[in-house]
This record gives structure tokens, C-alpha cells and sequence, in this order.
């Protein structure tokens, strides 16, 4: 495939949407800025109304996986970090619906930043990736789509337990 001009940034799929009465939806031109993570920015949809624009997710659609919860992160206080932990199955789709965070993930080779300022950009995070997320601006909200009810079994809280065996699924001998 050729390499796009702008580094990561694919476009998948390009569909119009049904935009009834009249309001204007846009393209839902599906950009894809995929890291050395395996995680990857997803596009959604977007109808845009001069009384509001409206985004959706629907399960198995707009992104990668069926979903059975959604939390959300909010009242943040300055200087605060959440996360801090990698899942054995569970994935998700991270959104900042308000505001602005920094999401940092690591799957226990490569690490990188993600700014999400965007209601409309999710960051797909699979499953064996350690994240943290920093720098919340002031009354932003974090919503996150995730694919199985929360069950603490399914957490690593340790770093290094996580690198392992991270380390293993890649085929690494233990250090
Ligand atoms: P956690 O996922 O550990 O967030 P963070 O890594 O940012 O601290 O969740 C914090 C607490 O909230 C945890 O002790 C369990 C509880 N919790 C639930 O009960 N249900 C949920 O869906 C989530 C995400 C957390």
C-alpha cells in the first residue's frame, strides 16, 4: 500500500450519511492514525447541526469490537493521572467527549502519547497495552467503551508483571 503523505493517517472508508430533515451530516471519512503500539485513532461519525453536532457509535460498526460498558472519567483535578494499568482481554475505545487528555500507552516494547481534544476521534486501545492518562484540562471528560464488565482479574496493576508477560506472548525467553 502506498505510504500516505501525512505519517499514519489512512483513510479507510468513506460513506454519506442519512442525515434527515433537512441537516447536513458529514462525510463519516474514517481516518486512521494507527501507532507503534498496535493502538490507533479511530474518526467517527459526525452529524453536524446548527443546534448541535451529534456523534454515535454503534456495537461492531464504527469500531473493532462488541461492547458491554461504558464509564467515564470526570471531575479531574488539575495535575492528576489516571490508568496505570493493561488488560489480559478487555479493549476499548477512549474518547475525550469534553475537554483534553493525554493518553500514553505501552505495550511493553514501544511507548507513545496520544492528545485526544476531539468528541468525534476515539483511541482504540487493544488488549496487552499498559496506559496512563495526564495533562486532563479543566472539566474534561473521559469516556471509554469497553468491551466486557469490569472485572478486576482482568487487570495487570503491576508494571512489571504485565512486561512479562507481554515478553512471553511475543515469544520472549524471561529475562
Ligand atoms: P480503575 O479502572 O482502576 O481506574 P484507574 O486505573 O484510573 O484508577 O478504576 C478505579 C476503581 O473504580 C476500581 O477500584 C474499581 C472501580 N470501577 C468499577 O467498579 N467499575 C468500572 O467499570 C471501572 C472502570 C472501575
Amino acid at each position: 500500500m502506498e505510504r500516505p503523505t501525512e505519517p499514519y493517517l489512512v483513510p479507510t472508508t468513506e460513506r454519506r450519511l442519512h442525515a434527515p430533515h433537512g441537516r447536513r451530516a458529514t462525510d463519516a471519512r474514517s481516518h486512521v492514525r494507527e501507532g507503534v503500539t498496535g493502538c490507533r485513532i479511530v474518526e467517527l461519525p459526525r452529524v453536524t447541526d446548527p443546534r448541535g453536532n451529534l456523534t454515535f457509535i454503534e456495537a461492531g460498526q464504527q469500531i473493532p469490537f462488541r461492547f458491554d460498558r461504558v464509564y467515564y472519567l470526570y471531575d479531574v483535578p488539575g495535575g492528576e493521572s489516571r490508568g496505570g494499568h493493561a488488560h489480559r482481554q478487555l479493549e476499548q475505545l477512549v474518547i475525550a467527549a469534553s475537554g483534553s487528555f493525554d493518553v500514553i500507552v505501552d505495550d511493553g516494547v514501544n511507548r507513545e502519547r496520544f492528545f485526544l481534544n476531539r468528541s468525534y476521534y476515539g483511541l482504540h486501545i487493544p488488549r496487552m497495552v499498559w496506559r496512563e492518562l495526564d495533562d486532563f484540562s479543566s472539566g474534561s471528560v473521559c469516556l471509554v467503551i469497553a468491551s466486557d464488565p469490569y472485572e478486576e482479574a482482568d487487570y495487570y496493576r503491576d508494571y512489571a508483571e504485565f512486561a512479562a508477560d507481554a515478553a512471553a506472548e511475543r515469544g520472549e525467553a524471561a529475562a
